[in-house]
């Protein structure tokens, strides 16, 4: 694995220099505009094949090369893209098999990431052209890393790709007695005679087999890996040394993104939160999950490749992200792990749909605009805290985020339509996070062992391994917390048999009977008496989703309050080893949560960075050194007064202990005793 490690926060973004290459006059400005504002790090080259290979076998190179003299000359670095995220005309026309084909419909030349995955043909031309690149640029000391194309994203349904997914198929089940056993055809008269009759779940398909359908979503992720190892691996060859990275985008959930953790060696990831629809702290909590998501990948620093400095243009609103807002948002992704600070983009072009789209310089070509000048700050203040960066983040909490659980609920018809897995998610890292902790979201399959608290809930599939894994944390004194609609289905979206939460019902000492629905509107509560079990007691508010629970070793502390399944347990704890297991049976109010693990974190011994947080103020810490860096950020909207813990302000050089009152999207960065 070649090593992500800058040597300063990099500052910068998308740099599109191909549209400008008529203008020597505008490429001069970037540089002088790059270093006034502190940008250090571009990602260059993205979308430039046509500029790259504008004939078939006619490599252009020698405007790429001018550009990457002229940062190394001015002290700027590069993370050199593919292009393969958006093919020339010429090649669409004379080899029609790299363009994708969905949903019936073969694609036309146009657009961008729409390429056929598994096409021979396209990964010949991406390995010439990535070999090519590497062997001319491999020693250019303005490149620090790749920039593997752009945000994979899509699928192929083309007969190349039908014949990759059978193969798929075949090395995974090797008999089509497996595969119908699998995915349960028996059901509707399914039942497979042959390999040649699966197809993959197109719209116009078979899409009411639920295992066809995650396997294949499976083989996507697989094929897009595929791919990736095509694309990097003349690279790994010839530049070794230079670290890869794809940049995975924002509420992208069809791509399973921990497993491309084998073929990256960090991870990049684009922004593009809706500051201004919500509370900034609504958004800002929404952002912080994605943000740990993201290092909960590799679990180590990761790389902010694309946020707005000022709006988006694909949003159905384009608010532009209000005065200190940008500040405030690129330090939570420092806070949260990134070692970049990068935007979309550095200029705005002057045609195509994304003219509109925020970036450091606008149409009027100067440096005078507000943006700019915020977009300086950031620079400098990156500048100023450069000792944070490869800094670790350790925590002591962690929350399950499972990309194929994720999947198979979304596909399972009831009990709710929307099962809206990431609001019920967001909501236990709100309550973690108001607790003042690192937190790590983290896929079912990673290591539990360095953790206090699990947060598990929505746990609709346990694969193969899951259930003993959690077990052997509870034994070892781990604190686990499952919820309801968990423990349902097996890898293949089977159900277990035994009933509900499956492998889990022994850890949580419950069985779920039921699981009811409510409508909008229509609520039950958890009632919980004073008790010897957690530091709780109150009534809240639950519905959306309910389990009703047979104890089968576990101690009822909540109760449901009203309904056929009244009095039965709603909130349950039961003790293995030296740990133990909490179910909370039903979607609850935020309030719940945030009382549960309050209580939860104090009795489990869980370290807080900063106590007592007001509300809207969210903390983080990093490690490097044996110094601890803690960022404070007051998303309030308002004066919060904070008490901070006891070190040298990484902004002012002073001294900071006690009480301090942050100002609306103010924030504190201490260098901790
Ligand atoms: C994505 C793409 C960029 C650009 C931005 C616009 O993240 O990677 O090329 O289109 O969106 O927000
Ligand atoms: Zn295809």
């Amino acid at each position: 694995m070649a090593q992500f490690k800058l040597p300063a926060f990099g500052h910068g973004g998308d740099y599109n220099p191909d549209q400008w290459l008529d203008r020597p006059d505008v490429l001069e400005d970037d540089i002088r505009y790059m270093k006034e504002a502190g940008v250090n790090l571009l990602s260059v080259g993205i979308f430039a094949w046509a500029a790259l290979e504008p004939e078939e076998g006619k490599y252009t190179f020698g405007w790429l090369r001018d550009i990457l003299d002229n940062f190394h000359k001015n002290g700027i670095s590069a993370f050199l893209a593919t292009p393969s995220g958006a093919r020339p005309a010429w090649m669409s026309k004379k080899y029609p098999e790299v363009l994708r084909y969905e949903n019936g419909v073969k694609f036309e030349h146009g657009n961008r990431h729409n390429h056929c995955f598994t096409s021979p043909v396209y990964r010949s031309f991406v390995t010439k052209m990535n070999t090519r690149l590497a062997e001319e640029f491999a020693s250019h000391p303005a490149v620090v890393g790749w920039h593997i194309s752009n945000e994979y994203s899509g699928q192929c349904h083309c007969e190349n790709c039908q014949r990759a997914f059978r193969k798929w198929l075949k090395e995974k089940y090797h008999t089509l007695e497996n595969v119908n056993k699998a995915w349960w055809t028996s059901f509707w008269s399914k039942t497979f005679t042959d390999w040649d009759q699966i197809r993959s779940p197109e719209r116009n398909g078979e899409t009411s087999l639920t295992g066809l359908t995650l396997d294949w979503m499976r083989f996507v992720t697989h094929q897009t890996i595929d791919f990736v190892k095509c694309e990097t691996a003349p690279i790994k060859k010839i530049t070794p040394n230079l670290p890869v990275t794809i940049n995975t985008m924002q509420n992208f959930t069809f791509l399973s993104y921990p497993k491309f953790a084998e073929v990256v060696d960090f991870m990049g990831y684009d922004c593009y939160s809706k500051w201004g629809k919500y509370s900034d702290y609504r958004t800002a909590v929404d952002t912080a999950f994605t943000y740990d998501s993201v290092r909960g990948y590799l679990l180590k620093p990761w790389s902010l490749m694309e946020s707005t400095p000022s709006q988006v243009n694909w949003h159905d609103v384009c608010k532009i992200k209000r005065p200190g807002i940008h500040m405030l948002s690129s330090v939570q992704a420092v806070a949260h792990g990134s070692d970049t600070v990068m935007m979309f983009q550095w200029r705005k072009g002057r045609g195509g749909p994304e003219k509109f789209h925020g970036a450091v310089i606008g149409h009027d070509m100067t440096n005078k605009t507000r943006v700019f000048k915020e977009v300086k700050e950031v620079g400098a203040l990156l500048e100023k805290i450069s000792p944070i960066v490869n800094a670790e983040i350790k925590s002591e909490c962690a929350l399950i985020y499972d990309f194929e659980s994720f999947w198979a609920l979304n596909e399972a018809q009831g009990p709710v339509k929307d099962k809206e897995y990431h609001k019920v998610l967001v909501s236990h890292y709100e309550a973690l996070s108001k607790r003042g902790v690192n937190i790590d979201v983290i896929d079912s399959e990673k290591d539990f062992n360095a953790y206090k608290v699990i947060a598990a809930p929505y746990l609709y599939m346990v694969k193969p391994g899951v259930a003993e894994r959690l077990e052997a944390f509870v034994e070892n004194g781990g604190t686990l917390v499952l919820g309801y609609f968990s423990g349902v289905a097996d890898e293949n979206d089977l159900c277990f048999l035994g009933g509900a939460p499956g492998p889990l019902k022994k850890l949580a000492g419950v069985w779920a009977e039921e699981t009811d629905a409510l409508y909008d509107g229509q609520k039950n509560a958890i009632v919980i008496n004073k008790n010897d079990d957690i530091d709780m007691q109150g009534r809240y508010e639950c519905g959306f989703m309910l389990d009703v629970l047979n104890l089968e070793g576990a101690k009822m502390v909540g109760a449901y309050e009203s309904d056929y399944y009244a009095g039965t347990g709603a909130l349950t704890v039961k003790k293995t080893g030296k740990g133990e297991t909490w179910y909370i049976a039903a979607r609850t109010e935020q309030r719940f949560l945030d009382d549960f693990y309050k209580a939860l974190l104090k009795s489990s011994n869980v370290t807080p960075i900063v106590s007592g947080l007001p509300d809207g103020v969210t903390v983080t810490e990093r490690e490097k050194d044996g110094n601890r860096y803690v960022f404070v950020m007051n998303f309030s909207e308002k004066d919060a007064s904070v008490s901070l813990p006891e070190g040298v302000s990484m902004i002012t050089g002073e001294c900071v202990k006690g009480l301090k009152v942050l100002p609306a999207n103010g924030f504190e960065i201490i260098c901790r005793k």
